[in-house]
Order: C-alpha cells, then sequence, then structure tokens
C-alpha cells in the first residue's frame, strides 16, 4: 500500500510552512527577554519603527489584553511588565525582507530590572519561593486544578493503604531520578503565515497538528471569537507533540493586523531551543516494598513537574506520570502524586507520550534494582507483577486485550535473555510499559464519486505517520473500493469537519473509527438508491468492487450516481472508560482507552575508559492491538525507539540560572545515524473491541522504555546505575566512580 501522502514528500513537492509564500509577504521577527526574570522598566520602538523596511512593530501594547492556555490562562502574546522566562516574546516586527526584521528587532530599547527567580522546581514549591506569577489567583482556570502559588496543580491516585502495604513488605527500595528537558526534534520549525482579512476575522496557515485547538487558543490571543478564525494547517513536518498549541501563529496574526499584509513567522532553532515546548524535566521519589517473592505490595511516589514559566500542558502531564511511574503492575496499595510547579525557566509542554518516559524510567529502574537485591532474573520479576486480562489498572477501570505477557517473553527472546552479560562491559536491559490511546471526538466527511473515488475530508492532519493512510484503508475496505482511490484532504478548520487532532496516537483509532461510521452511513445511503434498481430489499446491499450488490445481482456506483456523488458524515466520540473515582484526587488521566502494552529490550556495551555507550542491538515488542499497515507501524516503532535512545544517551536542554546553554543542534545532540543500531520491531497484536478492526494506539508508546531498557543493561555491563537522564558518558563514569559527579 503506497502512502497516499507520500509521493510529493519524497519528490521534494510537498509545500512545507516554510516553502510558501504570497504577493506581498512581509517577514516577522520576535524580540525574546534575555533575563528569565525581570520587570520591563522601558520599552521603546520609536527607533525600530522608522527603520527601511519596517512596516509593523507591535509590544503588549498593541495586542488585546487576553489571557489563553490549555488548562490555565496563564500566557499572554508579548510580555507585559514582567518577564518570567529568557525566550519569553516582549515585541515583534514585521518587515519586507528578514534581515530588516532583525535589524528592527536589534534596535527596540528595553530596560529590565532583575528581579528574584527560582530555577528549581522543588525550591519553588518552598513557602518563601518567589512567585512566577504573582496574580496567579486571577487566572482563568480549569476547576479540577488545585493551584497554590508555583504550583499549578497537584493530581493523587490512591488505591489501599500504602503504610499497612510497607509494613508487611519483605523488604522496602526508596530512590530518586531525574530527567531531562528534551526538544521534540521535528525536522520542520515551528512557523505561521498570518493574514487579516478585510472583514475583521482574520485566517493563519500553522505548521500545526491541531487547527481546531490552535483556532481556540487563537481566538483568545487575539480577542476575536474563534468563528471569526480559521486556521489551516499546512503540510507537517514532524510534530512529536510539540506543535499542539499556539506557537508563532498569534505573533504573524497580530503583525498581519497592524502591518496590513500577510506576515510569516518561522522560528529559528536557537528559538526552538529557547521558547518552543520541550518535554518537561522532572524529578521523581518513589518507594516501593515487595514481598520474599518480589511481588509488590506497596508503592508511593511523588513526581515534580517543572514546566517552566507557563503551565503549558504540564497539569495532564503531572496526572499521566502517576500512571507511567505505577507502571503496568498489579499492586495492591499505591499512592502517587504528581505535581506541577512553575519556575523560571523555559517553557515546556507536550513530547511524543507526555510523561511516558519519566514515569517509566522511575519504575522500570526501580524493578531492575529490586531484582538484583532479591536475587530474581529482571524479567521472572516483572512476569510475576504484571498486568493481564481483566485485572485492575490504577484507577480501577477493567483492562482487556492485555498482550504484555507475550511482548516480555518475544523482546527477552530476541535478545538473547539467557546471556544477560556476554562479555566484559556488555550487558542486556529489558523494561515493559503500558500508555494510551487518546480518545475525544472525530468527524469526518466522505464523499463518494461516480468514477469510484472517494474524497475523505477530515480535521486531522497528517502528522507524518501515515495514520490518515491507515484510516483511508479503513474506509476503502468497509466501502469496497481500493485504498489507492481515496484522496485525503482537509486540515482546514473552515472546511473540515472537527477533530481532536493528531496527538496521542489517536489519529488512525479515532478517525478510522469515524471512517467506519461513515461508511456504514454511505452503506444505507446506497443501498436506498441500489434497492429498487436491483428489485431487493434495502437491508441485503452489500457494497465491494465499487458496486452495490444484493441477491446475485449488481450495479456499479458509476451507473447508481449522478456527478454530485453521496456525500455523509461519519462521527465517533470515544465513551468514557468505566473507573472508580473514590481513587483519584484532582487527577486529569484517569484511565486510558485500549491501552497498549510494550517490551524493550538492549544489549550494549559501556567503553571502559571513556563511559561511552555502543548500542549492538534494539528490539521492541509492541501489542498494536492490530496493524493495519504493518510498514507503517514498523516506521513508527524504529522512529520512536530512537527517539527514546536520544533521551537515554545524549539529549537535554542544558539551563544554567536560566539560561540555555546549548541553544543549537551541535550542542544539543540528538541521535544520528551512527548512533543508533537497526531497531528490530516484534508485532503483537491482542485486539482491543474499541479500536477499528482492533487497532491501538501506535505511535507514542515506542519512545517510552528506551532510557530504562538502557538504564539496565549499563548496570548489568558496568555494575553502575545512572539515575539521571540523559546517561551521558560523563554520568556512566561518575557512576563508576572513575571521575567525581
Ligand atoms: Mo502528542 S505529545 O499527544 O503529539
Amino acid at each position: 500500500m503506497v502512502r497516499l501522502d507520500g509521493a510529493p514528500k519524497v519528490r521534494g513537492e510537498a509545500a512545507y510552512l516554510g516553502d510558501r509564500a504570497v504577493p506581498g509577504l512581509l517577514h516577522g521577527v520576535v524580540l525574546r527577554s534575555p533575563h528569565p526574570h525581570a520587570l520591563i522598566r522601558r520599552l521603546d520602538t520609536r527607533r525600530a519603527s522608522v527603520m527601511r523596511g519596517v512596516r509593523a512593530v507591535i509590544t503588549a501594547a498593541d495586542v488585546p489584553e487576553t489571557r489563553y492556555g490549555i488548562y490555565i490562562k496563564d500566557a499572554t502574546v508579548f510580555a507585559r511588565h514582567r518577564v518570567r522566562f529568557a525566550g519569553e516574546a516582549v515585541a515583534a516586527v514585521a518587515a519586507d525582507t528578514l534581515e530588516a526584521a532583525r535589524a528592527a528587532v536589534a534596535a527596540i530599547e528595553v530596560d529590565y530590572e532583575p528581579v528574584p527567580a527560582v530555577f528549581n522546581a522543588e525550591d519553588a514549591l518552598r513557602d518563601d519561593a518567589p512567585l512566577v506569577h504573582p496574580e496567579w489567583e486571577q487566572y482563568d482556570a480549569a476547576p479540577i486544578l488545585v493551584r497554590l502559588g508555583n504550583r499549578s496543580t497537584r493530581g493523587v491516585i490512591r488505591v489501599g493503604n500504602v503504610e499497612e502495604g510497607f509494613a508487611k513488605s519483605f523488604r522496602i527500595f526508596e530512590h530518586r531520578f531525574t530527567t531531562a528537558k528534551v526538544h521534540a526534534g521535528y525536522t520542520e520549525p515551528r512557523g505561521a503565515i498570518g493574514f487579516w482579512d478585510d472583514d475583521g476575522s482574520c485566517t493563519v496557515w500553522s505548521s500545526t497538528q491541531l487547527p481546531f485547538a490552535v483556532q481556540e487558543t487563537l481566538a483568545d490571543a487575539v480577542g476575536l471569537p474563534s468563528s471569526k478564525v480559521r486556521v489551516v494547517a499546512t503540510t507537517l513536518g514532524g510534530g512529536f507533540g510539540g506543535k499542539l498549541t499556539v506557537g508563532v501563529e498569534h505573533h504573524a496574526v497580530l503583525l498581519a493586523r497592524s502591518a496590513r499584509a500577510p506576515v510569516k513567522v518561522v522560528s529559528t532553532v536557537e528559538e526552538e531551543l529557547t521558547s518552543s515546548l520541550p518535554r518537561q524535566p522532572a524529578i521523581v521519589d518513589v518507594k516501593t516494598g515487595v514481598d520474599r517473592d518480589g511481588r509488590i505490595l506497596a508503592k508511593q511516589g511523588r513526581i515534580i513537574l517543572d514546566t517552566g514559566a507557563f503551565s503549558g500542558s504540564g497539569p495532564q502531564t503531572a496526572s499521566s506520570c502517576t500512571n507511567t511511574l505505577h507502571g503496568p503492575y498489579n499492586i495492591p496499595n499505591v499512592l502517587l502524586e504528581g505535581v506541577s510547579v512553575y519556575t523560571n525557566n523555559i517553557t515546556t509542554g507536550a513530547f511524543r507520550a507526555p510523561s511516558g518516559p519519566i514515569g517509566n524510567f522511575a519504575c522500570e529502574s526501580q524493578m531492575d534494582i529490586i531484582a538484583d537485591s532479591l536475587g530474581i532474573d529482571p524479567l521472572e520479576l516483572r512476569l510475576r507483577n504484571i498486568f493481564h486480562e481483566g485485572d485492575k489498572g490504577p484507577s480501577g477501570a477493567v483492562l482487556a486485550a492485555v498482550g504484555l505477557e507475550e511482548c516480555l517473553l518475544r523482546a527477552a527472546d530476541a535478545i538473547g535473555w539467557n546471556e544477560r552479560r556476554p562479555g566484559k562491559d556488555r550487558g542486556k536491559g529489558i523494561a515493559c510499559g503500558w500508555w494510551m490511546t487518546t480518545g475525544m471526538t472525530s468527524e469526518v466527511d466522505v464523499t463518494l464519486h461516480r468514477d469510484g473515488r472517494v474524497v475523505l475530508n477530515s480535521g486531522a492532519v497528517e502528522i507524518g505517520t501515515g495514520a490518515l493512510t491507515g484510516a483511508a484503508q479503513v474506509l476503502a475496505d468497509d466501502l469496497g473500493v481500493a485504498a489507492e482511490q481515496v484522496t485525503v484532504i482537509g486540515g482546514d478548520t473552515r472546511d473540515s469537519p472537527y477533530d481532536y487532532g493528531a496527538q496521542g496516537s489517536r489519529t488512525t483509532f479515532c478517525v478510522g473509527n469515524a471512517c467506519k461510521n461513515a461508511a456504514v452511513e454511505m452503506r444505507r445511503a446506497l443501498a436506498i438508491m441500489a434497492a429498487p434498481v436491483l428489485g431487493v430489499a434495502p437491508d441485503v446491499i452489500e457494497l465491494r468492487d465499487a458496486a452495490a450488490h444484493g441477491d446475485g445481482r449488481s450495479i456499479p456506483f458509476a451507473e447508481l450516481l449522478g456527478d454530485e456523488g453521496v456525500k455523509v458524515r461519519g462521527v465517533f466520540t470515544a465513551p468514557a472508560v468505566p473507573h472508580e473515582a473514590s481513587r483519584l484526587e484532582n487527577h486529569m488521566s484517569p484511565a486510558w482507552h485500549a491501552p497498549s502494552f510494550h517490551a524493550h529490550a538492549v544489549d550494549l556495551s559501556v567503553d571502559e575508559d571513556t563511559g561511552d555507550v555502543t548500542v549492538h542491538r534494539y528490539v521492541v515488542a509492541q501489542d498494536v492491538g492490530f496493524a493495519i499497515n504493518p510498514t507503517y507501524v514498523e516506521g513508527q516503532i524504529e522512529g520512536g525507539a530512537v527517539q527514546g535512545i536520544g533521551q537515554a544517551l545524549f539529549e537535554e536542554i542544558v539551563s544554567r540560572d536560566g539560561i540555555v546553554q546549548n541553544p543549537n543542534l551541535t550542542d544539543y545532540k540528538m541521535p544520528t545515524m551512527q548512533d543508533v543500531p537497526t531497531v528490530e520491531t516484534i508485532l503483537v497484536q491482542y485486539p482491543t473491541a474499541h479500536g477499528p478492526s482492533g487497532a491501538k494506539g501506535v505511535g507514542e508508546p515506542p519512545c517510552i522504555e528506551p532510557p530504562a531498557t538502557i538504564a539496565n543493561a549499563i548496570a548489568a555491563a558496568t555494575g553502575a546505575r545512572v539515575p539521571t537522564l540523559p546517561m551521558t558518558a560523563e554520568r556512566i563514569c561518575a557512576a563508576r566512580g572513575q571521575i567525581e559527579a
């Protein structure tokens, strides 16, 4: 099956945001704060405004005094009176050329008065910490949040009684793990072209995963009702969660309004690494009690998520992290809390499996520590504790289609688990986990034309995974046409039906289910048309081979349909997942749709002198429910594993006192082909009753387990445990006692 969006991308014909131009297009550049926390005493744009080629200079004084945000409306288009992180937007310029815009930005005069700042999330929770948002109580916020000063929320999951569980335990293990701020690493930077239309509405072309979410946020940011904001998603050069919310769209649109011309704003690499939405760094404390056989009796823990200057997606991610820290295990007594905290560090947001690698690194590193100290094989320890069909997850939701045991056994078998330490400084590691398939609503409009072609209009964006090809395959199957006959259009808030968007491993699952519902409508419509022609009852009509069949007779769509074809809508809204609300307090990720299960295994060596890690083999066994398109599923798993290897070994946005030290792709180290082995994939298929053909979400999970898997292998190879991500050569040498930490 050739990918429907593939050919133009391979040929270099696909027009990404940066490739687009329109007559009279201006270029926008944003002035950003050099200070992590300061009051703006003077902001003077007069000199910049009169420079050659400059068409607009705007600051907070020129834009609506509104706030926006996902869970807390704490953000503004430009800093007002106070900057809260080094990288926050202070002003913007539109000019005829990029060079002129940059020169004008440099000519804007700002006097800052630095004020006390806080950079450590634990410090930020103290009573005497400087407040990142002194006015936090005035902000609009989701009612589920429990906010206090720098704490933007706290979500808790409580099962049984952990004190009793610890009292009964044979051994208790307590550890702290820390994880890094990592960039989503999409190839295409965030970009937008803003248009201010003469009827007082606006349009933005955007490199976004979620046109409908950007529409809502943009409406707040620019002070228009959302009906007057149109968002058109352009061909997306990757997103991985980093393009879920407004990035530069508001700047482009508001510059366009002032300049009375379309304005393009594209982030530089430096802006990507200082003012985008990387994964939140975290501090994870976890205490686990086990019996003599390694059965987990109690787990208590706290995740502190540093969201930086704005809360972003942090409140929800903190709750999710209780599930990933819990792990895919049966635990009778649980008390886990996820806390999100403001600091004066750079902003953060969602990144592929938000919270996944954080909670999993802690959970699965500790499982190996427990196994080693009890003298139980780490695979065996996991098998004694894992979820099976019918078990309850931490929120009390009953689990179905659980392929975890098979994932573990097949990953272990593939890596040759019987020989865990195959040589000096060489070791193997294993880790497992679980993850959600996000639900919410997807709508599709499907038109069947008389030439047998089908147009699938979806508000979801093809993020680069092939997920919409997967949905088109589902649709084509049910309509009895070839998938190549389907043309996918959409991603436009004016012309497409609503979709919650390309996020959360949901596109094939939710859009696919909407396609199935559209196919039901289409069959009904065609049956009514074909039944009288064929002289049969409508309920015997079947669709296959681009024709309606009934009672041994058939009529091709081409003869049945007029020029207008037939248009139907399919809607899917994921039902709520039953769970026990009494286990939850202010928890924002209570129960997961069609959860997926996975196990990873690695074979690696650690250089005895330098601490450099060489990954020899990497195996992923993932329960995908059903692989609608095995090639794309494998592609997701390979890419996710590589991204996870980057988070394990190399990647970190390093800040000192709020200033990013490595805002470039030389010093921010993403893995290259030289750093990663071929990823071996094993597709395990326990079909969910809820997905199209049993498919579960696939895209996010593969980046969850690599940090723990690799940590466990490093420990097997060297005897040294690294509790900090990334596990750089220096940290490995320090853990081995070769250098000072
Ligand atoms: Mo994702 S982090 O929901 O794109």
